[in-house]
């Protein structure tokens, strides 16, 4: 790592459309937070820069849901996600927006520049147009059959019943979401970077120079390599995002994957006016902190624009990480399967750090892993609590009792105690290979080690059974004790920082440097530590068990409103809503059918005129429930004969997914015959 003079770390920019959650955490900003804090730990050129991004279709899509604009959409989330992500001491050096001045500016002096140098290739072709509204579609605003399973309601990416991706122009059927009309194909022109051209040079730049990335991020490369490159549009027809820069391209912005990248520019030359020493010199190491999902963008297409943009560094490494799913079912934010990191500032107030270590030790570093509550419950129990909260406790109380919180000179040292003081500079050893290699979890347990040596020392050691005997050791004992938690407080800032900064007040000790960190004397003889205070506490089973009805409660919900709940009927006409006359009526006279379970004869008052039904609702409505009740009648619906009685109309009811009925009624009385449209 060291013939680079300064590093730029980057973390995938979040989209502004949702709050953040524990997946994000433990797939990106946990470990590109602990790499920063560590390099800057050993006095390097760091910088980190993230920002939210802001653009694309989903967003525009929400803003339609709640009725409101996209940029209220992420201003909004924009605020919470960057709140988070100081609450959890994730530490950028700047977190900035894809809505920036600065920004468009970048993106659109970048997009010109490929322009001129006539990167790009331009096409037109055909693509679905809402002719009501006077828009192109963009994929997610087409809906219409799935030619693979039959999903009437597929979109036009995906459908998501099935899982296979689509064709705008694959649906059967298809509709505009904004209007519901039949969309027409229409022609329209888009610029494409031709990544086939780049294959070549990317193919040697990662499957040759790049043979240390991490197996899964190799795998991704070349699996997209090895299937050829195709031109890819950098531009979209929608009315959000940056403009394309050009004469004529009205009502076109760039595609979100090309302008968000460039936010990883944009904010760094809103950091420093020395922006361009960290993305131009090549004594600069780039990485890129990204999950699975991002893989191409920043393994090819990125460093592709990079390239024809010429004078930019390409990234060094970009350590992706796998998925983290929730109690064994994928993290969804449609179906809220989350744990959202603004709600757990609320429920676990104080309790950063152990998110923080549960999620490292979990990290889904080559494969995809589970978060649970109960493996929450026992790491912080298990470990938290009983190695490293215990020791540095017991050290620190001890240290007080014994010699008044000022810490005892050593005296000639036992084997033992010897062998456990050179200890140290090996964890700190095998914890920085860990760490530069991007082994997070592994860097982490080595941390812990260092806990665990010193409770094991404590333990062994017993210096609570020696003072009368052996003062002369126990001064040993607890200065050595002492000096392993002088190294914690070290080796634990890139990962716990909100702890060791407490074990740094505590100990009234406030270097970070990494350098010191395996050395067996950061404490004088005589240094005055400050009062102990418990760095973790006992999580009960009953604040699991609330954690675990809240998930429980959204999966009930889930499962009324997406298996249950019939799908929506293919679209009507407002011609065909028209044709249905309903009516209040008010129901006079009701009686059971004889010999059947389910009908009620009733005589209702349409205000037209009083007329016989029959309705299936006697399961759930005696005779004298209805009469007098306010109703609502379909009263052109053509005669039927049931049960030998002409029925004329039908009640309108509402039923839940049990199938139960409940009566629709005016919410205030209003007179018969009344319409309703
Ligand atoms: O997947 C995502 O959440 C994207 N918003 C990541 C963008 S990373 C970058 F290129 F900005
Ligand atoms: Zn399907």
């Amino acid at each position: 790592m060291s013939n680079y003079k300064r590093y730029l770390i980057t973390s995938a920019l979040p989209y502004a459309n949702g709050p953040v959650h524990i997946g994000h955490l433990a797939g990106v900003y946990i470990p590109s937070d602990i790499y920063t804090r560590y390099l800057r730990a050993k006095g390097a050129d760091v910088i980190s820069v993230c920002g939210s991004d802001e653009h694309g279709v989903p967003i525009t899509i929400k803003a339609r849901h709640e009725n409101t604009t996209p940029q209220a959409v992420v201003d909004k989330y924009h605020a919470i996600i960057k709140e988070s992500f100081k609450q959890f001491g994730i530490d950028f050096d700047i977190y900035s927006r894809t809505t920036s001045p600065v920004h468009y500016e970048t993106a659109s002096e970048f997009f010109k520049k490929l322009y001129e140098k006539g990167v790009f290739v331009e096409k037109v072709t055909d693509q679905y147009y809402d002719e009501e509204v006077g828009q192109f579609l963009a994929d997610r605003y087409i809906t219409g059959t799935c030619p693979h399973c039959g999903n009437p309601n597929a979109y036009g990416d995906q459908c998501e019943k099935c899982g296979t991706s689509l064709n705008a122009t694959d649906l059967i059927d298809p509709r505009s979401t904004l209007s519901g009309s039949k969309p027409i194909l229409k022609a329209t022109r888009h610029w494409f970077l031709p990544l086939d051209k780049f294959q070549p040079e990317l193919e040697k730049w990662i499957l040759e120079d790049h043979k240390e990335w991490k197996a899964n991020v190799y795998g991704q490369c070349k699996s997209w390599l090895d299937q050829g490159l195709q031109p890819r549009a950098v531009s979209r027809d929608l009315d959000w995002g940056v403009p394309v820069p050009l004469d004529g391209a009205e009502g076109k912005v760039l595609y979100v994957w090309f302008d968000a990248p460039i936010g990883y520019i944009s904010a760094t030359k809103e950091l420093t006016p020395n922006w361009e020493k960290y993305w131009k010199d090549s004594d600069t190491r780039l990485i890129h902190f990204i999950g699975k999902d991002n893989i191409v963008f920043h393994c090819i297409i990125f460093p592709s624009m990079l390239k024809a943009y010429g004078d930019y560094i390409l990234p060094d490494n970009v350590p992706a990480n796998e998925f983290l799913n929730l109690e064994g079912d994928k993290i969804s934010t449609s179906r809220n399967w989350a744990v959202w990191l603004n709600e757990y500032l609320v429920e676990f107030p104080g309790k950063q750090d152990v998110l923080r270590y549960v999620l490292t030790a979990n990290m889904p570093e080559t494969k995809d892993n589970d978060f649970t509550w109960k493996d929450f419950q026992t790491r912080n129990n298990s470990e938290l609590v009983a190695i490293l909260g215990n020791f540095v406790n017991r050290a620190m109380v001890l240290t007080h009792k014994y010699f008044d919180g000022k810490l005892p000179a050593r005296n000639t040292l036992t084997d033992y105690d010897n062998s456990v003081l050179h200890e140290l500079p090996r964890i700190k050893e095998r914890l920085e290979h860990n760490l530069e290699e991007f082994k997070f979890r592994e860097a982490l347990k080595e941390a812990m080690n260092i806990a665990r040596l010193g409770n094991k020392y404590l333990a062994d050691t017993e210096p609570w059974k020696l003072m009368e005997k052996d003062p002369r050791q126990v001064a040993n004992i607890l200065n050595i004790a002492m000096q392993i938690t002088a190294n914690l407080s070290i080796i634990l800032e890139p990962f716990l920082p909100f702890t060791a900064e407490k074990i740094r007040k505590m100990i009234n000790f406030q270097s970070k440097e990494w350098k010191l960190a395996g050395l067996d004397s950061l404490l004088a003889p005589g240094h005055i530590l400050d009062k102990p205070q418990l760095l973790f506490d006992k999580i009960e089973d009953d604040v699991i068990a609330v954690q675990l009805n809240k998930l429980q409660a959204t999966k009930l919900v889930n499962q009324n409103s997406v298996k249950n709940v019939p799908e929506q009927k293919g679209s009507i006409s407002y011609d065909d809503f028209s044709k249905m006359d309903i009516r209040v009526a008010t129901v006079l006279d009701a009686e059971r059918v004889p010999k059947t379970q389910k009908l009620l004869k009733l005589k209702v008052d349409t205000g037209i005129d009083v007329r016989t039904l029959v309705s299936g609702i006697a399961e759930y409505f005696t005779p004298e429930e209805m009469v007098g009740r306010q109703v609502l009648v379909l009263a052109n619906l053509e005669p039927r004969k049931i049960r030998g009685i002409d029925s004329h109309g039908m009640i309108l009811m509402a039923e839940d997914t049990s199938g139960k009925l409940q009566l629709v009624s005016p919410a205030a009385k209003v007179s018969n015959g009344s319409t309703v449209k």
